[in-house]
């Protein structure tokens, strides 16, 4: 593994290892033992989108491995002027022992890997995001105690999340459903790779897809970006909402998880939200943990 650019192109071990890394990472920053596996090493984090969760994990996780992190604004960098990413690259990877990015354009994170000589980190681009999905389950595996043969639905839009749950997921042996209106489905590539070599059920009927479910996830209507079709997806996503209606097929027991940041009222009740505040807050947490895991793999 010499870049994490999308989950496609980890094995199942390379994701187990990654998870149980992050597991051993979790107990030792709980016990106060110093896991310094970074010292001296440096990450810059390239930012064209906001972000809370992914820029302070991966900054408080460098500082935690002895190493540290440069915040990296494409307003700052020439970048944002028009200097080519592949120019940017070679120059950074001089200076930096590893990239973090988080951008629009999928091609933008394989171009720095084909560009550049270090390793680079895939921090959400409209396509997928790894490092979220490598934290879900974490936090999966925390509650249920495996992964493989627990059904996962994810309802909403047919993004950057469903993209690589469903990848993750069926690489780890999940049954995945993404329940998502017919014009707004995931990515038709992964959803043939996912269909012959697992299960994964696309339906715009959600009690179809939560039926049994163990997991339940949601994401925000509007992505980053997509802030000028916010209101035309209001009138489409209306009834993709995570509720106490819904949550009566899923299992008994399912948990309900969120990539955070929420719209209560919108892709998910406030009242299921609270009531899975533990689970979703848990998630948020193990971003640190799983990235940290991320970064060892990648930089040491
Ligand atoms: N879930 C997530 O990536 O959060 P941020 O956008 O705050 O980084
Ligand atoms: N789908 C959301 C995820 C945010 C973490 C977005 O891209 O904005």
């Amino acid at each position: 593994m010499k870049h994490l650019l999308k989950l496609a192109d980890l094995t199942t071990e390379d994701i187990y290892g990654i998870l149980n890394l992050a597991d051993q990472l979790k107990y030792e920053r709980k016990n106060h033992i110093p896991h310094p596996h970074l010292q001296g090493k440096k990450l810059g984090m390239i930012f064209s989108k906001s972000s809370t969760r992914t820029r302070v994990s991966f900054e408080v996780g460098m500082d935690e491995l002895g190493g540290r992190a440069l915040f990296l604004s494409d307003r700052d960098l020439q970048i944002g002027r028009g200097e080519p990413i592949k120019d940017t690259i070679r120059v950074l990877s001089r200076y930096l022992d590893g990239i973090m990015i988080r951008t629009f354009a999928q091609q933008d994170v394989e171009d720095l890997a084909k560009y550049g000589t270090i390793p680079i980190i895939n921090g959400l681009t409209d396509y997928c995001h790894p490092c979220q999905v490598l934290a879900d389950l974490m936090t999966i595996r925390e509650y249920k105690g495996s992964l493989k043969g627990l059904k996962l639905c994810f309802v909403g839009d047919g993004n950057n999340m469903a993209n690589s749950l469903i990848v993750g997921g069926i690489k780890v042996g999940m049954d995945v459903a993404v329940a998502c209106p017919d014009t707004y489905r995931p990515d038709e590539d992964i959803v043939r790779w996912a269909q012959s070599n697992g299960n994964l059920l696309i339906t715009s009927d959600m009690k179809a897809a939560a039926e049994n479910a163990d997991i339940l996830y949601t994401d925000v209507w509007a992505s980053m970006g997509q802030e000028s079709e916010k209101v035309e997806r209001e009138k489409v996503f209306r009834a993709f909402c995570v509720n106490s209606d819904l949550m009566r097929v899923a299992k008994p027991d399912a948990m309900v998880l969120h990539c955070l940041p929420a719209h209560r009222g919108e892709e998910i009740t406030d009242e299921i939200f609270e009531q899975h505040a533990d689970e979703i807050f848990d998630e948020a947490e193990n971003r640190l943990h799983a990235q940290k895991a991320v970064l060892v793999k990648l930089l040491k």
